[in-house]
């Protein structure tokens, strides 16, 4: 029986030796019957001596130039017959012994005897260590099945199994075949003949494909994929076992390594895609993550805007309109152009963002902006579905599909200049380019700027902010105020992102910052006119929803001035930027009766 304590598994084989040695100790001496012909290999040749085990039987041991020892049964008492010496002692000695136990405390105590030649018994200190299961099935040497099993209740470390608890059934077919239930409880094992039925997995083979995995002719991993291996429930389960098995015979040192080595790389990639809590202003409130609710200087990943994603998503289609659709119904004639259009601009708004975005997501230059991306690209697509069922439902527009009804929009309401400026010569027209040249991340940059920061940034979010508010404050479409919010809400995540991805790009390739500050020169002062209703003409200054234009512009100006200094970049002051007179006091003024800024 092998004894070594094998690098890895200090104690294992010993300590094992010794559990048995102790509950079962007949278990354990015929363990080591059945491995002598492979331990006593290592004897000098030519010797030979007898082993006898109190009340288990006599044998011979002898040396004789072959692979292997041979050992017969012989009967006890004999005289020596010119075998060197005898050993008789009773089983759990000799597990004892086995088990590192000192030979001559054991004979002091008369437990063990030795005749013949002591000197000659010297070398037993030389039987082989490596005699386990697997050597004997190589040598060829019978296995009784039944010893091993019951002996894996002992040689699986306790503490190995803390914290699990399951029984495995195993079942080896066809001649000298068998089933053995091992149960583990959170710290100890156990094995009963027969298989459970009611185990938590099951695992089948024929006895000859279980010798051959144990001489290696049978790889596992190969026997489970040929079908000779059946294994049924608890995979987990099984291949612990399997694991704690190879542990206990000291091969499993190359996975122990390995699982260590994975293990300390899962500890440190713990929280990939915002999996961990991670503090950074994962709020279902309103507000803007990428901006307010996080620790000064720090910027959400593309991994946690994506995860803050999945925490924010919401259903359009359960949005209920019932009272928008009587404030609808109410409302004069006049009144509803003027809702119409405002609505139907953001209406029209986000589709054309949904149907711009999918060339950036095409030339995304990494697979986290590529999935951020695509979250934004639902998110856009939601939008327009809101709008359009409010366009249906609640407006009751006479056109009878989403396109339709878009088209109606578009050609009937959004006649001005500055609209056509914005979604057609500066966002589809760099969508397009980007499509035509997907490598170029200076294209993609200004794209980011004419999206995310101008079209999302300065121009939707004041009209969306000035449009909850007035509809929050009058109460008056609920249905809408609450799925605008919503809105709101994936819009800042969208700025957020676009923010994100402007200062890792400008901290790497700083050139970059002039591209935003040239982009949105170009775009701004025209593109900020979309404020001005359709009705004013001076878009310097007006009175839109309550709120003065200075106070548009100043709010939209102070947006985006915080967000370009968290990239880093300098930006042209108000004047050079909006199309009129700002005022920063915010737009949280709600009196329509106040002295406007002087234009
Ligand atoms: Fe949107
Ligand atoms: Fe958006």
């Amino acid at each position: 029986m092998a004894t070594k304590d094998r690098a890895g598994d200090e104690g294992t084989m010993n300590a094992a030796l010794r559990r048995m040695a102790e509950s079962e100790p007949e278990l354990a001496a015929r363990l080591m019957l059945q491995s002598l012909p492979a331990a006593a290999a290592s004897l000098p040749n030519g010797l030979s001596y007898r082993l006898e085990l109190d009340e288990l039987g006599a044998w011979r041991v002898a040396r004789n130039g072959r692979r292997h020892a041979e050992v017969t049964e012989v009967s006890p008492g004999e005289d020596l017959n010119g075998d060197a010496f005898a050993i008789q002692t009773d089983a759990r000695t000799l597990a004892e012994l086995a088990a590192g136990r000192n030979p001559l405390t054991a004979m002091f105590r008369g437990r063990l005897r030795l005749r013949g030649k002591a000197r000659k018994a010297l070398a037993l200190r030389n039987l082989s260590q490596d005699a386990g299961p697997r050597e004997l099935a190589r040598m060829g040497l019978p296995l009784d099945a039944d010893l091993l099993y019951r002996s894996l209740a002992y040689a699986i470390e306790p503490e190995w199994t803390l914290g699990y608890s399951f029984r495995i059934a195993y079942e080896l077919l066809g001649d000298q075949g068998g089933a053995w239930t091992i149960s583990v409880d959170d710290g100890s094992v156990s094995c009963v003949r027969g298989a459970a039925d009611d185990a938590d997995a099951s695992v089948r083979m024929r006895r000859s494909d279980w010798l051959k995995l144990l001489t290696g002719e049978l790889d596992p991993t190969d026997a489970t994929r040929l079908g000779l291996t059946e294994l049924e429930g608890d995979v987990f389960a099984a291949t612990l076992v399997g694991r704690w098995i190879d542990r206990a015979e000291g091969v499993d040192g190359p996975e122990l390594d390995r699982e260590a080595r994975q293990a300390r790389r899962q500890a440190k990639l713990a929280g990939s895609w915002g999996s961990a809590v991670n503090g950074s202003g994962a709020s279902s409130e309103p507000g803007d993550p990428g901006e307010s609710k996080r620790q000064p200087g720090g910027l959400m990943s593309y991994e946690q805007l994506y995860a803050l994603w999945e925490r924010q998503n919401w259903r359009a289609h359960e949005l209920d309109f019932s009272a928008d659709r009587e404030h609808w119904l109410a409302t004069p004639s006049d009144a509803q152009v003027d809702t119409l259009h405002s609505f139907g601009s953001f209406y029209v708004g986000e589709e054309r963002v949904t149907a711009d975005l999918a060339p950036f997501l095409l030339a995304a230059p990494s697979g986290e902006v590529e999935a951020f991306l695509a979250t934004q690209l639902v998110d856009e697509m939601r939008h327009a579905v809101f709008f359009d069922r409010f366009m249906a439902e609640v407006m009751a527009l006479e056109a009878d599909d989403l396109r339709s009804r878009l088209r109606k929009i578009e050609e009937e309401l959004l006649t001005q200049r500055p609209w056509h400026f914005l979604f057609d010569d500066s966002l589809r027209d760099i969508a397009d380019r980007i499509k035509a040249q997907p490598d170029d991340l200076k294209l993609f940059v200004e794209g980011i700027v004419t999206y995310h920061m101008v079209t999302e940034g300065v121009l939707a979010m004041p009209g969306q902010r000035i449009l909850i508010q007035y509809t929050g404050d009058h109460k008056i479409y609920p249905g809408f105020n609450k799925g605008f919010r919503l809105v709101e809400q994936d819009e800042h995540r969208h700025i957020a992102f676009g923010v994100r991805f402007l200062k890792d790009v400008c901290e790497e390739r700083p050139e970059m910052k002039q591209v935003i500050v040239d982009r949105l020169c170009e775009l701004l002062p025209e593109a900020a006119k979309v404020f001005v209703p359709p009705q004013e003409t001076n878009s310097r200054a007006y009175w839109s929803y309550g709120q003065h234009s200075s106070q548009v512009y100043g709010f939209a100006y102070q947006a985006l001035n915080r967000r370009m200094k968290m990239i880093g970049v300098e930006i042209p002051g108000p004047e050079e930027l909006m199309p009129g007179p700002v005022d920063f006091s915010g737009l949280d003024e709600r009196s329509r009766i106040r002295e406007p800024t002087p234009a």
